[in-house]
């Protein structure tokens, strides 16, 4: 007999009994674990926890509620978006300042104001705005595009910028900063140059005693690789999730992943010589197989290139995928397994020998932790542990 582990569920108001058992279980030690080694790696200077897409689908509320826990919690959080920081504040993040990466946007004001949120200033117009703007005081930061190429006021423009910005007694400059593009990369001259610039309009704001709040530019590859990109405080997002920003950083700060997915085996079916798994017979058994299913798929973020590469786990075998992936169910080769039916099986995850985490999936899938993570869809509920 098995027993099936059934999680229940809270939506609109109506308990739902989870007959599935996909889940995502976050590691919150881990993720304590990975700030405490970030922030220790950094001399322990400021950091400001980078929690935006749901904190990289681990989820926002709960990350930062282990972190509010933590003996030295973060002084900021960064977001991408208004939303994000408007949910951050309602989640009882109420003294902690939450900078908005995105674009200052002159509808927002109120909600700025109302949660008081720091907005990003990232363009000319922003600054033309805010020079004639006389409400109540409002904090920002100052993005310089030092070469990323995305967002930001130009190094080149940046200094007269901050300059007109900062006579305005209505606006409070709280930080400025810079993205980093190749700080995990092997080269790192892009990253020198970047920091470069950076560093020169510090310098010249220091010396015309033009107040700026704090500099910051530190991203995971920066903490990582660059010691020269931490000014005042560092801002790291995957790390904290337990991820290398790619294969080419050094290791220099001990990570954990956050993030494990676990499942069942739901259904088995016996495949004889000859026969196929799944749409466009992409697997066809040389030999006689059992073939188990289960409830996971593309829909909840089981990328449809790990077809036929993925591992995973079940006791302390190893089972391979076979067969494409599908929108809601994946097979295993479980012709090792006994009795299969109700066993629990790791999809991502590491212990002892086994690590099939996140990391392994974007080798396989072409692509960066990042996305493996942020593409665990809502359908998969979240367990927090620690
Ligand atoms: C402005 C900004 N700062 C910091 C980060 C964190 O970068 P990472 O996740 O590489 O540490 C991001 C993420 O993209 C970002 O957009």
């Amino acid at each position: 007999m098995h027993l099936f582990l059934i999680s229940l569920h809270i939506v609109n108001n109506k308990i739902i009994v989870n007959m599935r058992s996909s889940r995502a279980i976050i590691h919150l030690d881990n993720l304590a674990y990975n700030y405490n080694n970030l922030r220790k790696k950094a001399g322990n200077r400021p950091v400001m926890c980078v929690v935006k897409a749901d904190a990289y689908g681990h989820g926002m509320v709960k990350c930062v509620e282990k972190f509010e826990s933590l003996v030295n919690p973060p002084e900021y959080y960064g977001v991408a978006l208004t939303e994000e920081a408007v949910e951050l504040r309602k989640s009882g993040v109420t003294s902690r300042p939450i900078l908005i990466f995105g674009p200052f946007d002159s509808d927002d004001i109120t909600t700025y104001h109302e949660d008081d949120l720091t907005p990003t200033i990232t363009d000319v117009s922003n600054i033309k705005f805010l020079s004639d703007y006389s409400g109540k005081v409002l904090k920002v930061h100052i993005n310089i595009d030092t070469g990323m190429g995305r967002l930001g006021i130009s190094y080149l423009k940046a200094f007269e910028m901050i300059s007109k910005l900062s006579e305005n007694k209505n606006v409070q400059i709280d930080g400025i900063y810079t993205h980093l593009a190749c700080s995990d990369e092997h080269d790192k001259s892009y990253t020198k140059l970047q920091l470069m610039r950076f560093g020169t309009i510090v310098e010249k704001l220091k010396k015309h005693k033009i107040k700026y709040g704090i500099a910051h530019a530190a991203n995971s590859g920066g903490v990582i690789d660059h010691p020269d990109s931490y000014f005042d405080m560092i801002r790291p997002g995957i790390s904290l999730y337990g991820y290398y920003p790619s294969n080419d950083t050094g290791e220099s700060v001990s990570l954990k992943p956050v993030m494990e997915l676990r499942a069942r085996i739901s259904s088995v079916k016996e495949i004889p010589t000859g026969e196929s798994v799944s749409y466009g017979r992409k697997y066809i058994a040389n030999k006689p197989i059992i073939s188990g299913t289960v409830a996971f798929g593309y829909a909840d973020g089981y990328n449809r290139l790990l077809t036929n590469n993925a591992r995973a786990k079940i006791g302390n075998k190893i089972v391979k995928q076979i067969g494409r992936v599908t929108m809601d169910r994946i097979m295993f080769d479980v012709s090792e397994i006994d009795t299969p039916v109700g066993q629990e099986i790791v999809l991502m995850g590491y212990s002892g020998e086994f690590r099939f985490t996140a990391e392994e999936w974007a080798n396989i899938c072409g692509t960066i932790p990042y996305e493996i993570t942020c593409n665990i869809s809502r359908r998969v509920p979240r367990e927090y542990i620690g």
